[in-house]
């Protein structure tokens, strides 16, 4: 008997240059995954004006990530590639889901407490409940898989719990959704300070790879990546910027971190960051290729945005009108 494939939702958002973190941590393995699910990948713009974004700059962007997305190998004929704020059920459920979520469990957001320390100017309402759309956008798919990088754990906990709520009250509207957080590669940190996540939104551009910079770049900044003084290739409590070196380089090639440190035995940083940008930059190269053959062909792209976010709207308003009746509003 042939049983329904089971669903992923996912998505990034479309707030800066997408960097090899969103690559290695979430990107990638929505590629691997493609074989075995039914996947929804968005475009998540409404999470992005969280943070004050240029108009002119979001479009492209928006557009860019598409590109990119397919670029990466995500195949667009099989999956939905769609745009967040085309489909206003994620709104629409998102102001129901406000009122099944507490103040107190928003508070404790990591990601909330961080983003309201860097725009303190700029603490909206929306940066609080910003978890709350996430889990419309995940609940109204009935998704089975999240995948994502580990920063957003945290999120994916608290979508969790408020499908829970809603269903000990209303019965079983929502399907639970599991986090799914890759081996290596969850959490690429940053090239000049290796105690953070590499962030698109780093004031200092070395600090991350952004699949769009240049190659020659790509590998400057990983020569000028802050390691330690030891000179020892190893995977170590202490040595952040190895660590996370030997982390991009596994995550790349899939071989361990004991078959690369039984490599470097008795061999500098130097060698090693060389053949760290080598594979930074040989991953990019295609996925680049394939972005600047996309570059030019709008109505192509135009084309799986709208038929995508089409079909993402009848599968999201039949949760819709299933929440709307449970709590009793006349549909
Ligand atoms: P964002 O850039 O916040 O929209 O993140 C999009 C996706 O990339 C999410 O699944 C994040 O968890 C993931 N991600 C972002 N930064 C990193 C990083 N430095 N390492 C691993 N995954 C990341
Ligand atoms: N908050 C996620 C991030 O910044 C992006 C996102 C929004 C998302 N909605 C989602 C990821 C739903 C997975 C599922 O990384």
């Amino acid at each position: 008997m042939e049983t329904a494939k089971k669903v992923i939702f996912s998505g990034v958002q479309p707030s800066g240059n997408i960097t090899l973190g969103n690559y290695l941590g979430a990107i990638k393995n929505w590629v691997e995954l493609q074989k075995d699910y039914y996947c929804n990948y968005a475009i998540m713009d409404l999470h992005s004006i969280t943070v004050r974004q240029n108009p002119k700059e979001l479009k492209k962007r928006t557009l860019d990530l598409l590109k990119l997305y397919i670029a990466c190998g995500i195949n667009p004929d099989e999956n939905l590639l769609f745009v967040q704020s085309h489909v206003s059920a994620h709104a629409e459920l998102a102001w129901i889901l406000n009122c099944y979520t507490y103040m107190g469990e928003l508070s404790r957001m990591t990601q909330f407490k961080d983003k309201s320390k860097k725009h303190s100017n700029n603490i909206n309402a929306g940066l609080f409940t910003y978890p709350v759309l996430m889990a419309a956008d995940i609940l109204l798919y009935q998704t089975d898989l999240v995948p994502v990088g580990v920063d957003q754990l945290q999120h994916i906990e608290i979508a969790r719990d408020i499908a829970i709520r809603f269903n000990s009250i209303y019965g079983d509207v929502f399907k639970i959704p599991e986090g799914f957080i890759p081996k290596t590669g969850a959490k690429v940190m940053s090239l000049q300070d290796p105690t953070k996540k590499m962030s698109k939104s780093d004031e200092n551009p070395k600090a991350y790879i952004s699949m769009m910079d240049d190659f020659d770049s790509i590998a400057k900044k990983i020569k000028s990546a802050v390691t330690d003084s030891e000179g020892i290739v190893a995977y170590k409590e202490g040595k952040d910027g190895i660590n996370n070196l030997m982390g991009i380089l596994s995550s790349i090639t899939g071989e361990s971190m004991e078959s690369i440190q039984n490599r470097y035995v008795g061999r500098g940083y130097g060698e090693f960051k060389s053949e760290v940008a080598e594979a930074v930059v040989e991953c990019i190269r295609p996925i680049r290729q394939k972005f600047d053959e996309l570059s030019g062909n709008n109505d192509y792209l135009e084309k799986i945005y709208t038929e995508s976010a089409e079909k993402a709207r009848s599968v999201a308003n039949r949760t819709l009108k299933k929440v709307y009746k449970k709590i009793g509003f006349v549909v």
